[in-house]
């Protein structure tokens, strides 16, 4: 058995000064030498003549890990478990060299404790695993404001790639609805240190908005310098899309029971006039004002038509509820607006789902929807060529007729004024700007809905959705 003089060199044990744990093991893993940080860390007694093995100071589970890998790790790079003095494990990492002297081979170990690193290591790993599992979109910027990370919610919300987003800056998804002062006070506040929580609408790849709760934390280092940003959103879009739809139906409601107020008010008065109208063409011999008494009998009527449809929609429909076939009300519409002469250019595309479920409503009304919805269609290629598609599919829990025409659009800021009453683009005599209107509320009052989206000059598409559910 050799000397343990190993670790010696010309200049001393120099390997007592390392901060590594260094052990020099026979064939047999006797342990022969040990540096100061050996004996001291992990109680290793050197004692040539009654040496300890390495076992000793490995967990009971590494034992035989320890000695398959071993022989096959020269100069190599391993990790094992070592127990200390103590009695606690640590995590040790380093390298492992066999030598040879004569017959006899040694193995020389330089070995780190690393149990605070793959600590640290595995806390990031957790964290990161969250980040980039949790349903929030989440994003990373640098302290330019760069982005450096976002997780898969974030890309899924936006439409953007991670190669996309990754070197621009987040105002890539700026909806332009809040302004300059905006967001020079979220960045005055984050660049001080402090959290920042708000509301903000976001643009998504496509162009439609979508809107997000965020919370903007900055991320600072051990030295207090801020390294970057911590951007977490709550995707809130659904929640905002029904405040605005409940927002449009109560302002539709309020119209309505004002129009019908109004209408029933006007109605009296004009009954009246018609009549006396009437009386006098009958009675008179002037032919001057028989003519003029014409042409108040054709104005008259026109505000007459009016009251009746806003009565029409007004008044509680005493029809009945059954259950109805969407294909054939659709049939039927398209074969009352096709009697039309505005329509001799017009291509009309059917593609009906034959498998759709019936609707609870009423029939009549229905129908009087889609004439509106097809007519506003007809008008809107003011006699030009083109094409009008109606389409019919079933969803999980609704019906949608989809009814697209290739003509002039609705500019985007008329978008929302379309459904109010009397709300027209047409010239005096031939809109009344209450087709939309009195569809809206038909389709509201079986649980539907109608959304529209359109571009100026290409065409609009009108989607009318029905529940089925339960039926
Ligand atoms: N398919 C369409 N294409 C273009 N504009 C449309 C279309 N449907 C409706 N509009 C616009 O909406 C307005 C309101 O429609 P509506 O309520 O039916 O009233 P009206 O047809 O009497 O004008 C129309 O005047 C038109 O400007
Ligand atoms: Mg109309």
């Amino acid at each position: 058995m050799p000397e343990a003089s190993f670790l010696f060199s010309q200049y001393g044990r120099v390997v007592d000064l390392m901060p590594e744990i260094v052990l020099i093991l026979d064939d047999d893993y006797r342990i022969l030498d040990a540096n100061k940080t050996a004996v001291d860390e992990l109680g290793v007694v050197v004692r040539p003549a009654h040496p300890k093995y390495i076992s000793d100071i490995l967990p009971d589970d590494e034992r035989n890990n320890f000695r398959s890998v071993l022989p096959f790790t020269d100069q190599r790079i391993i990790e094992t478990r070592f127990r200390k003095r103590d009695g606690s494990i640590i995590n040790v990492k380093g390298g492992v060299r066999s030598l040879h002297s004569g017959q006899t081979k040694y193995w020389v170990l330089i070995m780190r404790d690393v149990t605070e690193e793959n600590r640290k290591e595995l806390d990031l790993l957790r964290f990161s695993n969250v980040i980039h599992n949790t349903i929030n979109p989440i994003q990373i910027s640098d302290a330019h404001g760069t982005m450096v990370y976002v997780n898969p919610a974030f890309e899924k919300v936006t439409g953007y790639t991670t190669e996309e987003l990754i070197g621009k800056n987040p105002n890539i998804l700026s909806s332009r609805k809040h302004d300059k002062e905006f967001w020079s006070g979220v960045w005055k506040q984050i660049v001080s240190g402090k959290v920042w929580v708000g509301k903000i609408e976001n643009r998504r790849r496509d162009g439609s908005p979508f809107f997000t709760e965020l919370v903007i934390s900055p991320i600072v280092d051990a030295h207090g310098r801020i390294a970057g940003f911590l951007g977490a959103h709550r995707d809130i879009t659904e929640q905002i899309i029904l405040e605005q739809q409940l927002v449009r139906s109560q302002r539709m409601e309020s119209i309505g029971t004002l129009a019908a107020g109004i209408a029933h008010e006007v109605g009296n008065p004009l009954t009246a006039i018609s009549s006396l109208v009437q009386v006098i063409q009958r009675t008179s011999t002037d032919e001057f004002a028989k003519e003029k008494l014409e042409l108040i009998n054709s104005q008259v009527n026109r505000i007459t038509r009016i009251i009746r449809e806003l009565v029409d929609f007004s008044r509680p429909s005493a029809r009945v509820v059954k259950p109805t076939n969407i294909n054939r009300i659709v049939r039927d519409a398209l074969n009352i607006v096709q009697y039309g002469k505005k329509v001799k250019d017009i291509t009309f595309t059917l593609e009906l789902d034959e498998q759709l479920p019936e609707i609870a409503a009423v029939p009549d009304q229905i129908v009087q929807v889609f004439i509106n919805i097809l007519m506003n269609a007809v008008d809107s290629l003011d006699e030009r060529r083109g094409t009008i598609t109606v389409r019919s599919r079933r969803n999980e829990q609704s019906v949608e007729v989809i009814v697209h025409d290739t003509g002039k659009g609705i500019e985007p800021s008329a978008l929302e004024k379309i459904f109010e009453p009397f709300y027209t683009t047409k010239t005096s005599g031939h809109g009344t700007g209450l087709g939309l209107w009195v569809s809206y509320g038909i389709v509201k009052s079986f649980g539907g809905e109608v959304s529209v989206e359109s571009i100026p000059e290409q065409g609009s598409t009108f989607t009318v959705s029905f529940p089925w559910k339960g039926l």
